[in-house]
């Protein structure tokens, strides 16, 4: 009797000290004097809480309750001893200003932390409507003079989860040089004329799943840039916005190859371009292998919404008439049906450099709008495979 006491007794002192234990490690950055009150710049406070949570050699969450917080640009930098969670419950807001955060590249910044976790339901506001009417990236050509929201650099094994940025300046999201990352359930908006507020844009990293993320913005939904590999993109809902695209690929030097995208179970609607690859044209040597888009509902989509597009040449910055290098195959199309605004709804325009090889072509159904309901399919320098019912007819081979 009396050691069966002792036993319950000793395991309920066990319990609350697992439960004091967790709560313990909880790091709420107001203990640091965060204001939370919209316009005293919170960033101390959040610079604090993450040193602590950095250091601590348990795995410890940096808890940033409701409430809206005012901060510039802020840095959660890595190695940290442990594990270290962020829960965003309230919303970070930039300053409108973009000239405050001028010797930044970005907003929000992780930099080189392993099993990184982001959760809670909170807000990234970019407050960007005077950025976007600064943006003279089209004009110039030089698209970085505005910070993006979320960097996210050098992250090994990280899982970030239902939370929103809104109104990014300029990208929302930059995934660059990651391992093994997962993004579930993330929202992304802004005016579908805001300029390039690309939605998550992935370089240089390898084993990345986005997985029931909703995205309407001004610019590509998500973008896939060189030296991506083992990219994942499912159940993801894009519009307004510039579809998915692989690329664009072949401006710059020392790319390295894009290889293992799939792009599947998607929805994407009343948008200026659905699925599609684009390569710059005179462009040094460069490879894109295994992209698979599968299972795709459009509707409404502006510009051919299969395409592959190895002339890509935006504001007329290239040599047209030299090909790109960039060797495109192993690419597939499949399940893909709905509504096209473009008579063409399926292009497919290879180098006459090096052809596309091994495409696949399966299952398609696109309707246009307007006409009378028939969309056409046109290829340069692609043979392509055919299988189940595609409508409209895949093109016939054709080499120029
Ligand atoms: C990927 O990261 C998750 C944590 O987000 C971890 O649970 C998983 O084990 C990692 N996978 C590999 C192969 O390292
Ligand atoms: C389609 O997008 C345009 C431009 O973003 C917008 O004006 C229009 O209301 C949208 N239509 C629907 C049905 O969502
Ligand atoms: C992507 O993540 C989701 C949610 O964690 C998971 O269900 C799915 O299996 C993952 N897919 C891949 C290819 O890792
Ligand atoms: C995605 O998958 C779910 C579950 O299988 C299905 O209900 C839905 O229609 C699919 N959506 C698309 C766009 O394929
Ligand atoms: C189709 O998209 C165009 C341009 O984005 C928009 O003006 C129009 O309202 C959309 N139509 C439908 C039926 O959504
Ligand atoms: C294309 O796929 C085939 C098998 O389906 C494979 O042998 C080949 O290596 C792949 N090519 C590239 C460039 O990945
Ligand atoms: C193609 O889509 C149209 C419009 O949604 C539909 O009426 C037609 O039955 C579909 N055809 C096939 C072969 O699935
Ligand atoms: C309407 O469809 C028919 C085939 O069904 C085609 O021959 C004709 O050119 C189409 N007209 C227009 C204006 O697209």
């Amino acid at each position: 009797m009396g050691s069966k006491f002792v036993l319950r007794a000793t395991f309920f002192l066990f319990l609350v000290a697992l439960f004091i234990k967790a709560k313990a490690a909880d790091i709420d950055i107001k203990k640091f004097g965060a204001k939370a009150d919209g316009k005293t710049d919170d960033s101390q406070a959040i610079n604090s809480a993450w040193k602590e949570a950095c250091t601590s050699a348990t795995p410890s969450t940096v808890v940033i309750a409701k409430g809206n917080y005012m901060v510039g640009p802020v840095k959660f930098q890595g190695p940290c001893k442990a594990p270290v969670s962020l829960r965003v419950e309230g919303t970070l807001q930039a300053p409108a200003e973009p000239e405050k955060l001028k010797s930044q590249d970005g907003w929000v910044i992780f930099q080189n932390i392993d099993a990184l976790s982001v959760s809670g339901g909170g807000t990234f506001d970019g407050q960007g409507s005077i950025a976007w009417s600064k943006n003279d990236c089209a004009k110039t050509g030089k698209c970085n003079s505005l910070p993006i929201s979320l960097r996210l650099t050098g992250l090994t094994n990280a899982h970030i989860q239902d939370i929103t940025s809104t109104n990014s300046k300029l990208f929302h999201m930059n995934i660059l040089n990651c391992k093994n990352v997962t993004l579930q359930h993330v929202t992304i908006n802004a005016p579908g004329e805001s300029l390039n507020t690309d939605g998550i844009h992935i370089g240089r990293s390898t084993n990345i799943n986005i997985t029931g993320a909703e995205i309407q913005t001004g610019d590509d939904c998500v973008s896939i840039g060189d030296g991506s590999q083992q990219i994942n993109i499912e159940k993801v809902t894009c519009g307004p916005g510039h579809g998915i695209s692989i690329g664009s690929l072949g401006r710059y030097h020392d790319e390295q190859p894009v290889r293992g995208v799939t792009v599947r179970n998607c929805t994407i609607k009343n948008t200026s371009n659905g699925v599609r690859v684009k390569t710059w044209p005179a462009s040094p040597n460069g490879v894109a292998s295994d992209l698979h888009f599968e299972d795709i509902i459009m509707e409404n989509v502006t510009t051919s919404p299969v395409l592959i597009d190895q002339e890509y040449c935006p504001n007329g910055q290239c040599q047209a008439k030299m090909p790109s290098r960039v060797k495109i195959s192993n690419v597939s199309f499949k399940n893909i049906r709905g509504t096209s605004a473009d008579p063409v709804a399926v292009k497919l325009a290879c180098s006459k450099g090096i052809p596309c090889q091994n495409v696949e072509i399966s299952d398609i159904n696109l309707t246009c709008n307007g006409k009378n309901g028939t969309c056409t399919s046109v290829c340069s320098n692609v043979n392509p495979t055919v299988t189940g019912k595609v409508i409209p007819p895949a093109c016939s081979a054709k080499t120029s």
